[in-house]
């Protein structure tokens, strides 16, 4: 969707490139490895020619996971892996306003507790799911048997805590924050969306002047 006059500039187009690329990969991850595990899910392998087209793309789009995965941890440690104090702490005790109301939420940066806590569950279940795949599926003669034995019930463990972190995200992504969505499809967002999910970081652009404002056709700093 093109963006309308005064809507202000959120991510950039790597941003929004390593997102889908990470999404995208783990949704893959997800949808091949419950087609695996469950007998009664064996059919979504129908259209992957069967069991060993599940294996084969989930261990394909294992490697596009580690590597968007590394990007991701990259690109956002700094925003989203670091707690602020007291701030970050004020909005927690607060639930963000999401949960009951208040009257004053804490000011955060870019990225709220709430997403900070995803990205954190991102990044070392992620992790996890990497480590424990990749030995696995190589099966390196040092590891011993009883350790090998023990990457199963870890992998599956990685998977439902991302597959339900990811149920909140979408929501919280999408009609539980109208607004949101925007900043990973064309990356402009409205002035209002900002003010209300990320008040800090909007003042700080404003202050450092390094806010980007669609003029129509245009992109003006101001
Ligand atoms: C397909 C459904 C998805 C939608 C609609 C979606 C949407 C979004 C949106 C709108 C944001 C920006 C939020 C903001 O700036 O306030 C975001 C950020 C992010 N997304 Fe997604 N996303 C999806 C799937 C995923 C998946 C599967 C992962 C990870 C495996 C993921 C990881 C992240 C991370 C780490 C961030 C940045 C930090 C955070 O908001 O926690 N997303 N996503």
């Amino acid at each position: 969707m093109k963006p309308k006059p005064g809507m202000i500039k959120a991510t950039s187009g790597y941003e929004r490139f390593v997102h889908w690329m990470l999404a995208i990969s783990c949704l893959l991850l997800c949808y091949t490895g419950l087609g695996m595990m469950f007998e009664s899910l064996n059919f979504l392998g129908v259209i992957m020619g069967g069991l060993k087209g599940l294996k084969v793309v989930h261990n394909f789009t294992a490697i596009i996971f580690t590597v968007a995965l590394i990007l991701a941890i990259q690109m956002w440690w700094r925003e989203a892996g670091i707690f602020v104090f007291p701030e970050d702490w004020e909005w927690i005790k607060a639930a963000g306003g999401y949960l009951w109301k208040v009257d004053h939420v804490a000011e955060v940066g870019k990225y709220n507790p709430g997403q900070k806590m995803f990205f954190l569950t991102v990044a070392l279940f992620g992790a996890l799911m990497v480590v424990t795949g990749f030995f696995m599926w190589l099966q390196p003669a040092f590891l011993p048997i009883e350790a090998l034995r023990w990457m199963y019930p870890l992998h599956v463990l990685g998977f439902v805590v991302i597959f339900a972190f990811f149920f909140i995200h979408l929501y919280l992504g999408t009609i539980g924050s109208p607004g949101s969505l925007p900043a990973m499809t064309n990356g402009w967002v409205t002035r209002a969306w900002l003010k209300k999910q990320h008040p800090k970081w909007l003042k700080e652009m404003e202050h450092e002047g390094t806010l980007v404002v669609y003029k129509g056709g245009d992109k003006k700093k101001v």
